[in-house]
Parts: C-alpha cells; structure tokens; sequence
C-alpha cells in the first residue's frame, strides 16, 4: 500500500463521516449487475468465494440466489470448482439440520442441477452418505446431479497420508485431515485416481496400484496403512484396513458414482451460451481466496485454487473470470474470523472478541475448536479483492455490532522504519508490521437482527458499509443479519 491510497481512505472517512456521503448504499443498486454487466460478462451468471480466511457463510447466500432464481421462475445450475470434504455448511430443512461438505449448497433444491467440478477433489464414501442425508431431510429426490470425470479422488489413502505427516511433523501440519493437499499432490506429482478410473472396468486394479504406492508412503513415514484410523462420515472414524478391505469398501461407489459422472462441458456450454442466456449460473468456491496457496497466510493455506481464477482452470478454460457478470466475496461485516496458526495483525481485545465469539457462534463447525476473532483489516481485504477480481461483497453477520463498541478498522500497516505498507502473504512480514486503525460509530446490532430491508439500517450501519465497501474497491450486494434463513437483505433491485 502506498500513501496515496492511505490518503484516499481517509478522503473517504471524511466524506462518509463528516459530509455525510452514503455512496447510494442506502438504496438498491440502479442497475441489475446480473442482468446488465459491464463489458462482455454473461447475464445470470454468478461466483461467490471467500473474501478473507474462510467460514464467513457463503452456503448460505448460495442457497438465497437459488431461491431468487426459483421465484424468477428459473432452475439454476450451481458449478463447485474448488475443494473437497474440507468445506462444511449445515442448513436447516424440514426442521433437521444436514452438513453439506461435498455437494453445493444448491442440492436442497430438487429443480436445480449442481456441478461437482473436475477442480474439486471427491471422497466418494463421504459423498454417498452426504447424498443419503440429503434425500432423507429432503424426503425424496434432491437436485440432479452431475460429478465431472475428471474430477480427483481424494480416498482414505490421502487421508491417512495426511495422518502420517501430521505425527511426522509432531502436529504442525494443521490440515482438515480430509486429505486435500494429497489428492492435489498427486496431480502434479502425475498419479492422480480421476472419478472416471473409479467407474472405469478395471477400476480394482486401479486402486491396488494406488493403495501400494501410498502404503509404501506411509511406511515410509513409519507407519502401516492398514491400521491409520482416518476420519469417515458415516462412522467419525474407520481404519483404512488391508487392500481387499479398502479396495472392497469403494465397490458401491464405483457403481453409484457411474450414474452422476460425465463430461460436464456440453452441459455447462449448453446452459452457458445456447439457451439465451436466461439459466442462473452459479459458481460456489470453498474455503476462501485468504486460504490461497498464493495469497493467504502460508502455511495455513488450502491446496486447491478458492479464487475466482479457479473457475477457469475447473472448467478447463471455459469460463474466464471476467466473463461472469458478478464475483463476490463474501466477509464477516464488522470483524474477521481466522482457525489455524496464522497470526494476523490485527488481533482484538480479548473481551471482545468473546462477546462476538459467543454471539456469531464462532466454534469450529466440526471441531468446536474456539475461532480468532480479529479487527477488520483493509490492507488485507483490499489486496484479496484486488488479486481476485472480485466485483462485489456480501457482508456476512452485519448483526454483531454493540453500541458501546466502536467498530475498529485497520487502514494501513507501518513497517519497522516506520513507512505506510500493505498486506504481503507471508506470516514474517506480518508479525512485524504495526497495524493503525479508524474507530467507527458502531449500531445496535441486536435492534437490526432479521432485517430484510435497507430502510431498517440504521444511518450507522449504512455509514459504515459505506466506508467498508468503499474502501474495498467492491460494492454490496447482500448481506446478513442474523442466523435464520430470511434474515437477508439485498441491494440487487427487484
Ligand atoms: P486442508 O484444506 O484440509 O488442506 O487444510 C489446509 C488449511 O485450510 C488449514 O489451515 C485448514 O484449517 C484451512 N481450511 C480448510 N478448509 C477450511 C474452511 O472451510 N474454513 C476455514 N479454514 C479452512
């Protein structure tokens, strides 16, 4: 960050805060960014990723565009391009709560087609149960389902790889333990197992050489594959177990997978360009562009690409970024959650942090595993936006705000001599930098919870996400207010 972009923030502050400047935030958007993009982006088309370092309720605003294009009167397509069983979303269905880990959030909506892009990385035992959880909250079918080709597998194999290294490295690989980077590694190392080697004839013979190469990995590591207990979803746990064992416990899955697997490119070009364009195109990232090998805080990064970058390489090429019409990241409004080793700059007063831990319930889904808690960090949220090409924000828990807490933003870093400086994603650079920060007045969050509407923002509320998404470069486009399903708002008009 230079100081001319540290000057225009604090341009904005005045403008936002002393002449009272709300940027039109106060009102819905003039023009429909879905249907009139700029330049040569498809209508109806839509990426949301995360916009910091993951859990900032994407699955949610997933479902809602779901929901808005099924009022329109139109099915959607929602494309996953990215992750595998690391993600983790629950949603309420007929009064019974269902994780979704594996399949978007669109699989509720039994009009929609959801995509398992071949960017993803699949565990097919943990996918068929997820299935069979679904259909039976959902009481019958769930959306149709497409799994590319050539999507990786990421088996118990990878799992207890991940398992291994974790002793070897006595604990610091701070992995899911879903055996994501190993699904991925094996991509580039040239031995990965695709879901089309799952359905194909010799597909056991497949898995023996496979399971023979990572039994070797694993010895080599001191330890014997068949008796690495890694985690399951049906079971919590199970031991991976000799070859006959594992090899048998993918028969169901190579034939089941055999109905969803195919080439999703005809589909995907057909809804992309034949038909108007008038299907809603959804495209759901996992974890968040904070989680990038690249960008995020190494080593507590994620393997597979969460930018919206990542669409392109999933779809091999198809779809350039800036070809859909809207990306959006989605961010906790009012603070910024973080699980894992990485220490960001801006950490809050502890008693703070408390408070919004215990009201934004902010434990690890799985893990009940007590998240950071830190201030808004612009340096850091700019550069996300700026490296990813993100268009707009939804603002997540615009709710947790307390009126006797002023709302704390970091502008700008120094360095140690001193000079203004910006976000780098390198963990040195950023336990030695000093953050400086902007208090705002804060809002009664409790007397907003369940807005639906922009008139019951209060001058706050709208001040601040003013200033926050002026400062991002991004303008809203949703927002969150509280954990029910219809506690949203929108500036997309209509
Ligand atoms: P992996 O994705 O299992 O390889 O885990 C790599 C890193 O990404 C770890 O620091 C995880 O905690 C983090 N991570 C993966 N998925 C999520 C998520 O959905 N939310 C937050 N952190 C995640």
């Amino acid at each position: 960050m230079n100081p001319a972009a540290l000057e225009s923030i604090q341009a904005l502050h005045r403008a936002v805060y002393v002449e009272g400047e709300l940027f039109g935030v106060d009102r819905p958007h003039a023009v429909d960014p879905l249907q009139a993009p700029d330049g040569p982006a498809r209508p109806n088309a839509i990426a949301v990723a995360g916009g910091a370092f993951g859990d900032e309720g994407k699955g949610r605003v997933v479902d809602e565009l779901c929901m808005r294009s099924l009022r329109a009167g139109r099915a959607p397509l929602v494309y996953r391009w990215n992750g595998g069983a690391n993600a983790g979303h629950t949603v309420i269905v007929n009064g019974q709560r269902v994780a979704l880990h594996q399949l978007p959030s669109g699989a509720l909506h039994r009009e929609a087609v959801i995509v398992l892009g071949k960017g993803m990385v699949i565990h097919p035992g943990d996918l068929l149960a997820e299935i069979d959880r679904v259909r039976a909250v959902t009481g019958g079918p769930m959306a149709t389902l497409i799994i590319d080709e050539n999507a990786v597998l990421a088996l118990d194999t990878h799992r207890a790889l991940e398992a291994a290294l974790r002793d070897w490295q006595t604990g610091g690989s701070g992995a899911t333990g879903r055996g994501i980077a190993p699904a991925y590694a094996d991509v580039v190392y040239r031995h990965p197992l695709r879901v089309r080697d799952l359905i194909a004839a010799d597909w056991r013979d497949r898995l023996r050489r496979h399971y023979a190469l990572y039994a070797a990995l694993v010895k080599g590591l001191g330890r014997d594959l068949a008796t690495v207990r890694v985690p399951s979803l049906r079971a919590e746990s199970i031991l991976v177990g000799p070859e006959s064992e594992f090899i048998e416990r993918h028969g169901p899955a190579a034939t089941a997978l055999d109905v969803y697997a195919q080439d999703s490119r005809p589909v995907l070009e057909n809804v992309w360009a034949a038909d108007g364009p008038t299907t809603p195109i959804i495209f759901e990232g996992a974890q968040a562009i904070g989680l990038d090998t690249r960008w995020g805080v190494y080593p507590d990064v994620t393997a597979s690409d969460p930018t919206f970058d990542g669409i392109a390489h999933s779809t091999e090429g198809m779809f350039r970024s800036e070809e859909i019409a809207v990306r959006a990241g989605a961010i906790k409004a009012t603070y910024t959650s973080s699980v894992g080793s990485r220490r960001l700059p801006t950490a809050m007063d502890e008693a703070l942090a408390q408070r919004i831990r215990d009201d934004a319930h902010e434990y690890g889904s799985t893990t009940r595993r007590p998240r950071d808690i830190v201030y808004i960090d612009l340096p850091c949220l700019r550069f996300f936006a700026r490296i990813s090409g993100m268009t707009h924000l939804i603002l997540t828990h615009l709710d947790i705000s307390y009126p006797d807490a002023p709302i704390r933003v970091c502008t700008h870093y120094t360095d140690r001599r001193g000079h203004v400086c910006g976000y780098r994603p390198d963990q040195g650079f950023l336990s030695a930098v000093t953050p400086h920060y902007l208090d705002l007045p804060a809002w009664d969050g409790a007397a907003l919870r369940g807005a639906q509407e922009l008139a019951a923002l209060p001058r706050e509320a709208l001040q601040y996400v003013a200033f926050l998404t002026r400062a991002i470069g991004c303008p809203p486009l949703m927002a969150t207010t509280g954990p029910e399903r219809t506690a949203l708002l929108s500036w997309l008009p209509g």
